[in-house]
């Protein structure tokens, strides 16, 4: 018995729901939301694709009942609001800080030795937000905007390759912001060899620029932010956990020592099994490469001050 909870029914909540039932890895997911009626209309709505999709997963969707979520292995929160054409992921702190804190403390009433999933922005501050309400180990704390930036980074690259995205390997560090995003082109390859062979200067910025970028891009388009992606990113950190997958995933986790920083949150990879983050990847970077790191990191303490108000 898998059970997965999702906090949040919006639109990266339901589709992260129906990205875990399509791929079948889980026995159940109970959606909550506070809006009246709307998880339990999206369970509903997803559970009546299962015959046409052919999934077992039963959705269960609560206004608020967090009994349902008990035993839960894994807890998702995408709670909050999303932001809007032109705001940073990090204006939001002020609504979602709130938010999250009191969702972390109603999951773990009910499953305690759940592993927490974050997606709420500002997404490396929430996690560390939940840290510092929960007192979990940090194994069981995973912030997953690596997971998705690196989507985005391998879409890019494959597009300015001309290849199919599952050709290609490449990985997003540091903070899930516009100007904190570390695409690590060193590491990027087409099936191992370094996009460097194929790809101008030029180029390979603007692979960076575009990824970095790649969530705003679309909130402009959209009017709001993104979830395909975001549902599809999460899912994917959610079967890694459940089916003890043993992945290699970057997300947002909290560094104690650990690319020269500590009492931050911030994406690095991990791998990513049944007792959550089982190992921290120090990987070797270049000069330029952890001076951004660092900067980055810099950034998330400083917005992590405005958690002040919530702790
Ligand atoms: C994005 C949001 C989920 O990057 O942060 O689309």
């Amino acid at each position: 018995m898998s059970k997965v909870t999702v906090v949040g029914a919006g639109a990266v909540g339901a589709s992260c729901a129906e990205y875990i039932a399509m791929k079948n890895f889980a026995s159940e997911v109970v959606l909550v939301d506070i809006k009246e009626g709307v998880a339990e209309g999206k369970a509903m709505d997803l559970l009546q694709t299962s015959s046409l999709n052919g999934f077992d997963t039963k959705i269960t969707g609560t206004t608020g009942d967090y009994s349902l979520t008990a035993g839960s292995q894994v807890a998702v929160i995408t709670s909050g609001i999303p932001r809007k054409p032109g705001m940073t992921r990090e204006e939001l702190i002020g609504v979602n800080a709130g938010i999250v804190k009191s969702v972390v403390s109603n999951i773990l009433q009910y499953s305690p030795d759940a592993i927490i999933v974050v997606v709420s922005n500002p997404m490396d501050t929430m996690t560390y937000l939940v840290h510092k309400v929960s007192n979990l180990p940090s194994n069981r704390i995973i912030g997953m905007g690596g997971a998705l930036d690196s989507a985005r980074f391998r879409y890019r690259l494959s597009e300015a390759l001309g290849c199919p995205a599952s050709d290609v390997d490449g990985m997003v560090i540091a903070a899930h912001s516009d100007t904190g995003m570390l695409p690590l082109i060193s590491k990027a390859t087409w099936r191992g060899v370094p996009v460097s062979e194929f790809l101008s200067a030029e180029k390979i910025n603007y692979v960076v620029e575009e990824t970095k970028t790649g969530g705003a891009t679309l909130t402009k388009l959209l009017g709001t932010s993104a979830w395909y992606a975001p549902g599809a990113a999460v899912s994917a950190v959610v079967q890694a956990l459940l089916c003890d997958q043993k992945k290699l995933i970057p997300c947002s986790v909290l560094l104690q020592g650990e690319y020269g920083q500590s009492d931050v949150c911030a994406g690095v990879p991990v791998i990513l099994g049944k007792n959550g983050v089982e190992r921290i990847v120090e990987l070797e970077l270049t000069d330029a490469e952890k001076e951004k790191f660092a900067s980055s990191a810099a950034a998330v303490k400083e917005v992590n001050e405005d958690l002040k108000n919530v702790l």
